[in-house]
C-alpha cells in the first residue's frame, strides 16, 4: 500500500532512539522528511546518518518552553509547512505515591502533558498550509490500566488522552486529524532501563501477561504509527489506539 507519505514533512520528537526513531524510519521509508529533536547532539546526529538525507535534527528538550519555541523557530525558518507531528517524549521516573516529592510531579507535568500542549500550539500554524495535516501523540497502554509504580505516566498521560479527544472536537472542523497511541511493551532503552529497577525475572513475568509472550519490537510500531500520520488513515480520528500484543484485557 502506497501511504501516500512521499515528500511530506513530519516533526517527530524525543527521537533519537526508540519509539521516535521507529517512527522518524518509518515516515523516510516512505519517503517523507523527517525533523528529528533530543536532548543530546551525539545521538541525533547517529540517528540522522542511519537515516540520510531526509532527516535533520534540532536539539531541543521538550520539557522546555523555551526548547520548544526555539523549534518551532527552526523550523519555520526554513519551512512554509509541514503535514504532520508525532509528539513524543522520554518517560517520567518510576515511583509510587510515598516515595514521590511535589517536585516530580511538577517536572512530569511539565515533560508529559506541558510538551504535548506546547507541541500542539507550535505546529498548528505549521500544518494549516497541509493538505492532509495530521497529529499523533504517544501515550502508553498506562492510559487504559495503571501500571504499579508508574504514578507520575500513569496520572500526566490520563490528561494527555484528555485534551486529545477534546482538541479532536476543535481540530476536526478544520481538517486537521489528531489521535494517541498506547504501546504495551515496545523493547527499547527505556523498557530495558524499567526493567533492570526490578527483580531478574522481570521481564518474564510482563511476557508472561501478554498474550503474544513477547514484547514488540520497536520495527512493529514505527510503520503503525506513520500510517495513522498518513492521508491513508484520513478517516481515523479521536482515536485510542492500542499496540500492546494483547497486554490490555479490557472489553473498551
Ligand atoms: N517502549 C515502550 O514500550 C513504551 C511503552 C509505553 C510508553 N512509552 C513511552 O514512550 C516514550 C518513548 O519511549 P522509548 O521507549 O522510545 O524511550 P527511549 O528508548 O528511552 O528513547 C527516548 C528518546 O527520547 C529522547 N528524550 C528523552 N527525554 C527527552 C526530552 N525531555 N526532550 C527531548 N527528547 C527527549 C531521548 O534522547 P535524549 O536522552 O538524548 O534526549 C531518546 O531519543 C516515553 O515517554 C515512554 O515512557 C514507551
Amino acid at each position: 500500500m502506497d501511504m501516500q507519505l512521499a515528500d511530506k514533512t513530519f516533526l517527530v520528537t524525543a527521537s533519537s532512539r526508540g519509539l521516535g526513531l521507529s517512527v522518524a524510519q518509518a515516515l523516510v521509508n516512505e519517503g517523507a522528511d523527517v525533523i528529528l529533536c533530543g536532548r543530546n547532539k551525539e545521538p541525533l546526529e547517529k540517528a540522522v546518518s542511519k537515516l540520510g538525507a531526509r532527516a535533520e535534527y534540532v536539539v531541543a528538550d521538550v520539557s522546555k518552553k523555551e526548547d520548544i519555541i526555539h523549534l518551532i523557530d527552526q523550523i519555520r525558518s526554513s519551512r512554509h509547512q509541514i503535514d504532520g507531528l508525532f509528539a513524543n517524549a522520554g518517560g517520567p521516573p518510576l515511583g509510587t505515591f510515598d516515595s514521590l516529592p511535589e517536585d516530580a510531579w511538577y517536572n512530569a507535568f511539565e515533560l508529559t502533558l506541558m510538551s504535548t500542549v506546547r507541541l500542539t500550539h507550535g505546529v498548528l500554524s505549521l500544518l494549516k498550509h497541509s493538505a492532509s495535516p495530521s497529529i499523533l501523540y504517544n501515550t502508553s497502554i498506562s492510559v487504559k490500566q495503571p501500571i504499579d509504580n508508574l504514578l507520575l505516566s500513569n496520572s500526566l498521560r490520563a490528561a494527555v488522552v484528555g485534551m486529545m479527544r477534546t482538541v479532536a472536537n476543535e481540530l476536526g472542523p478544520h481538517g486537521i486529524r489528531i489521535n494517541a497511541v498506547c504501546p504495551g511493551y515496545i523493547y527499547t532503552q527505556r523498557v530495558e532501563d524499567l526493567m533492570a529497577q526490578g527483580p531478574p525475572s522481570r521481564k518474564e513475568q510482563i511476557e508472561a501477561a501478554i498474550p503474544l509472550r513477547r514484547m514488540g519490537h520497536p520495527d512493529e510500531f514505527g510503520p503503525f504509527c506513520a500510517f495513522l500520520l498518513s492521508p491513508r488513515a484520513s478517516y481515523i480520528h479521536g482515536a485510542l489506539l492500542l499496540i500492546d500484543g494483547g497486554f490490555h484485557k479490557g472489553m473498551m
